[in-house]
């Protein structure tokens, strides 16, 4: 089986305040995006990415001049539709049933190679597959509307869920049209049909670049790789 990865790259970025879609704000020179994909680039046994833009997306070109790599503008209104949109186009290239898709965020811009290889190694002779994650280190508190906690929660079993994900296409492909635009991860439509996916502990740099205070972050994370 081959491996794809494909990005997802068709949200707005409410969260981040950036007035623009977060994937396309400069950290460290370059357009997050670009910092993503560079990532993928440097890893050997992907044999295609595929990103997946907003139908209306009016900065790839301009951001990302000559690109090469698979793009399809094919992006939905959640996530979980703009991924699906993304694996229906990589089944149109010729992405077989048991090949191998991870999907990773635009916005995990710090992204190492090395990160999406122990992926790799971990789950490829996986009957599931399996995600990247980070066992959470903090004390978990729930919490109501107006900010006081209701509980706390045992943190000992709990991980804060990352990309690449890293499932067979046919599976992940098949979960995501069940579970619908309900999913924020691949891993959880692919649980709800009853599966285990591995987890695979990673470092907390590789974060979601989420809130306006990220970019900071990310930034002095770039500059200094
Ligand atoms: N994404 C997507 N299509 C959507 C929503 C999100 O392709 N309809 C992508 C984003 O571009 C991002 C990744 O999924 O790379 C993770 O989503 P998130 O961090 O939530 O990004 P946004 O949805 O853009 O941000 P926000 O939720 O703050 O609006
Ligand atoms: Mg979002």
């Amino acid at each position: 089986p081959r491996f794809f990865a494909l990005v997802p790259a068709a949200g707005v970025g409410e969260r981040s305040g950036a007035g623009m879609p977060k994937q396309y704000v400069e950290i460290a020179g370059r357009p997050m995006l670009a910092h993503t994909l560079a990532a993928l680039a440097e890893v050997p046994r992907l044999a295609q990415t595929l990103v997946v833009l907003s139908p209306d997306d009016e900065r790839f070109e301009a951001a990302l001049p000559g690109y090469a790599g698979w793009v399809a503008r094919v992006g939905g209104a959640s996530r979980a539709e703009s991924v699906l949109g993304g694996l229906a186009e990589l089944r149109r290239r010729g992405a077989a049933d048991d090949d191998w898709v991870l999907v990773h965020d635009a916005a995990r811009c710090l992204l190492r190679p090395e990160w999406v290889d122990a992926l790799i190694d971990a789950c490829q002779h996986d009957a599931v597959g399996g995600l990247l994650a980070q066992p959470i280190a903090d004390t978990l508190k729930a919490g109501d509307a107006g900010g006081r906690v209701t509980a706390t929660v045992d943190r000992r079993d709990k991980w804060a869920a990352q990309t690449p994900q890293m499932f067979r296409a046919g599976l992940v492909q098949r979960a995501l049209a069940v579970l619908g635009a309900a999913a924020t991860d691949e891993a959880s439509a692919v649980e709800a049909l009853g599966l285990a996916p591995r987890l695979v502990r990673t470092s907390m740099a590789n974060f979601k670049v989420t809130w306006p205070e990220d970019f900071e972050l990310a930034r002095r994370l770039l500059e200094h790789k």
